[in-house]
């Protein structure tokens, strides 16, 4: 039986990949399935948790057990969600794959061919970042993880980068997944590297992602009683 360490702990998990639409039948988007995030609001629920899962374009998966779902679309309806949510959230976990940009403009019809045989410019402009947005609201006390998904597997490289976001983005701990072919999005299995806002750093073997998300609940399990949270 798993552990109930998270028992009454109100925790936020993010999934999914945002959609900008940039007309009626097209978007940007990005490949996130869902499944990390999903397998976190999974364990988090088994291990105690009252979780709420915000989820963009996870239809393929099934509601995890005893999770509330809220499903959005774009990064801005995303925002909205999380940080809905997160008002009165001990921890909150930004699995999800935000878009950083999007068209300036939604065309209310299909974009249509032109016979001079010319093709559209789009111009895209900037979401919102919505981590940051939470490190600057951030209620006392609450624990907020991050994700970043990190090409090349030059350990040096990779990890100082990382480092150094963590500190840049104010987050207490961050999952470095090794990005690039077949690997991470999609896939049943991740691995990476988790870091903590005091400079520890651990290595996730590859695995299921629901062993990446007990790593990621340990870590906040043990920061959580470290706060000294009964
Ligand atoms: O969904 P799967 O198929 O299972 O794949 C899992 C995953 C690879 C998508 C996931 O493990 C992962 O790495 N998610 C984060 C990917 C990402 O978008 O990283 P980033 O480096 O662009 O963003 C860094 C952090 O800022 C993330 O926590 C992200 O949620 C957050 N962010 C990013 C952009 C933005 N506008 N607002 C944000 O809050």
């Amino acid at each position: 039986a798993l552990p109930r360490d998270l028992d009454g702990v109100r925790i936020v998990v993010s999934a999914g990949g945002t959609r900008e639409q940039l007309d009626p039948v097209r978007f940007l988007g990005n490949r996130s399935s869902g499944k990390q995030g999903y397998a976190l609001a999974r364990v988090a629920a088994q291990r105690g948790a009252e979780v709420t899962l915000v989820a963009a374009h996870t239809v393929a998966l099934p509601d995890p057990a005893g999770v509330r779902v809220a499903r959005v679309s774009t990064a801005a309806e995303l925002e909205s969600a999380v940080n809905a949510a997160s008002l009165d959230a001990d921890v909150v976990v930004m699995a999800a794959a935000v878009a950083d940009f999007r068209p300036a403009a939604r065309a209310e019809h299909k974009i249509k061919k032109k016979d001079d045989g010319s093709a559209p410019t789009v111009v895209l402009e900037r979401n919102p970042d919505i981590l940051a947005g939470l490190v600057a609201r951030r209620r006392p006390g609450q624990l907020l993880v991050g994700f970043a998904a990190e090409t090349g597997d030059e350990h040096g490289s990779v990890l100082d980068h990382a480092h150094k976001k963590l500190k840049r983005k104010g987050v207490d701990l961050l999952v470095v997944n090794a990005v690039g072919e077949g690997r991470a999005f999609e896939v049943d299995e991740n691995t990476g590297w988790l870091l903590s806002a005091d400079g520890a750093e651990q290595r996730i073997p590859l695995g299921a992602k629901t062993e990446l998300a007990t790593t990621v609940w340990d870590a906040v399990s043990e920061l959580l009683r470290e706060s000294g949270r009964p």
